[in-house]
């Protein structure tokens, strides 16, 4: 028994379509003039929901259809044209036919050396001089008759048309060539039992409304069942943010670079963040307006290793003069790069080889537009060893950012205090075809590595901008698209 109720808004329309025929000599062309998608129809037909409604038979059809080599033919010319040309060209008097080499290749583009090589090889036609250019003579014209034949037999497989009779031997010669492939068609021929034209198809309400209920009218009407287990679209819940997946991305890159994670404070001493890096006292990286200095805790206490702070007063005094203060370099800011990181782990470290990586938060005064944040993300890294060189640097950064996505890369010479030499890195963007900044990095100076304990070693490193990379890969323009409450990507 059908169950009206259980059927799908596609399958009541074909119930309906059936009720209004007798019998239905192809369900395919059946589905193909109505609009339904075949296989669908014949899944119903199959499950038995129809049994004791309509009567069907099975029937085949064998038809052509282009291969792989057959459709990439269709795509140049399409078929063999020359043939037919050359045979329009030998004209009404049977004379001797020949064709303009250039003005046929003119005409038939790339495909002329494919149907001039299959011609050739029949030694159906040959290139003769004339006129002093090249003329396609024809030697065999019964063989450009049956390339006809084949082209036109050929054409209307490509176009889904009917066959005419008599193609035969064309047809054995391009399925032998590979061009067309025979495929066996399923169909079926339907008989419409009584059954089925009794049926009262009725209305189905699909949608409980506030009317319904409140007339009454939803204990007369037929209501389509809910379906708990049809599939519903999926919901969007949480997930990490896309600088979350960034970071892991990047996190992932330095692993596999045999990088070991490092980390450090947000708040850090002057110390850890200017003076172990050679930045002089009245840099004016230092100053307010681009440093956060905390009111509480207005200081942090100078690392206990008295040699280092001892060394670090040294070099600065004999660099820069001697009004070095302890004040100074124990005032407590948010830190303004993730050097500070570098700096801890290479005075842990007094001397030995490491690679090293963080991606962290820093803080700078700045004033907050399209593509400033105060607050923003750095990756550091530092390798730390032997004969390191600027071309290990540009290695490292390279190799990095090609992981990315970002294969070409500019080096521009810069000034930092506490490396030299020191680069600017660049990115080419394609969307905006320019280069864009991307990091910082250098090889530390003497200055730097000598009261840290790390004075005999070779160093290259960099600090490079989380953000930048971000909006570069997704293709944003500002930040706000990035980070915030409201991201639309
Ligand atoms: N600290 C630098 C900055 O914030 C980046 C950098 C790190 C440069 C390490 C050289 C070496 O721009």
């Amino acid at each position: 028994m059908l169950d009206l109720l259980q059927l799908t808004g596609k399958q009541r329309q074909f119930v309906d379509l059936l009720q209004r025929q007798q019998s239905v000599a192809s369900l395919r062309s059946l589905c193909a003039e109505a609009g339904f998608d075949f296989n669908f129809i014949n899944g119903f037909l199959l499950s038995g929901a129809l049994d004791g409604y309509v009567q069907w038979q099975e029937h085949t059809q064998q038809t052509w259809v282009l291969t792989a080599k057959g459709e990439d033919v269709n795509g140049v010319l399409p078929g063999f044209p020359l043939a037919e040309r050359l045979l329009q060209g030998m004209g009404d008097g049977g004379a001797f036919p020949r064709g303009n080499r250039a003005a046929l290749q003119a005409e038939l583009g790339s495909g002329f050396s494919l149907n001039y090589g299959a011609l050739r090889r029949e030694q159906a036609v040959d290139l003769a001089d004339g006129d002093g250019e090249g003329v396609v003579t024809v030697l065999r014209p019964s063989v450009l008759a049956a390339y006809q034949q084949r082209q036109a037999v050929f054409r209307a497989i490509a176009a889904g048309e009917p066959l005419d009779r008599g193609g035969t031997a064309s047809l054995e010669w391009l399925q032998q060539q590979g061009y067309i492939a025979s495929r066996v068609e399923l169909d079926y021929g339907l008989t419409v039992l009584p059954a089925l034209q009794a049926l009262d198809l009725g209305e189905v309400v699909t949608t409980l409304t506030s009317e319904l209920i409140l007339s009454g009218q939803w204990r007369q009407v037929d209501l389509k069942p809910y379906d708990i287990r049809a599939e519903v679209p999926d919901v969007a819940y949480g997930r990490p943010t896309i600088l979350t997946q960034c970071i892991q991305r990047i996190r992932d890159i330095f692993l596999n670079m045999g990088f070991d994670e490092m980390s450090g404070y947000l708040v850090e001493s002057a110390f850890w963040n200017f003076d172990a890096l050679f930045t002089p006292q009245d840099h004016p990286a230092r100053e307010v307006q681009d440093t956060f200095y905390l009111a509480n805790p207005q200081t942090l206490p100078l690392p206990s290793d008295r040699a280092l702070v001892r060394g670090v007063r040294q070099v600065h005094e004999a660099n820069y003069g001697g009004n070095w203060t302890e004040a100074e370099a124990s005032r407590a800011i948010l830190r303004a790069h993730t050097t500070t990181s570098t700096a801890r782990r290479l005075h842990q470290l007094q001397g030995k080889d490491g690679k090293y990586f963080s991606i962290d938060r820093v803080f700078r005064n700045e004033t907050v537009d399209r593509t400033h944040l105060a607050e923003f993300h750095q990756i550091e890294g530092v390798v730390v060893g032997e004969l390191l060189s600027v071309r290990t640097l540009m290695g490292y950064l390279t190799y990095f950012y090609e992981r990315l996505g970002f294969k070409d890369l500019k080096f521009k010479p810069t000034y930092n205090p506490y490396t030299e030499p020191s680069l600017e890195v660049f990115a080419y963007h394609p969307p905006s075809d320019r280069y864009i900044e991307v990091g910082n990095s250098g090889l530390f100076r003497q200055e730097m590595l000598a009261p840290l304990g790390c004075g005999e070693k070779a160093t290259v490193a960099w600090g490079l901008g989380l953000e930048r990379i971000a909006m570069l890969l997704y293709g944003v323009e500002k930040l706000s698209d990035l980070i915030g409450p409201d991201i639309q990507l």
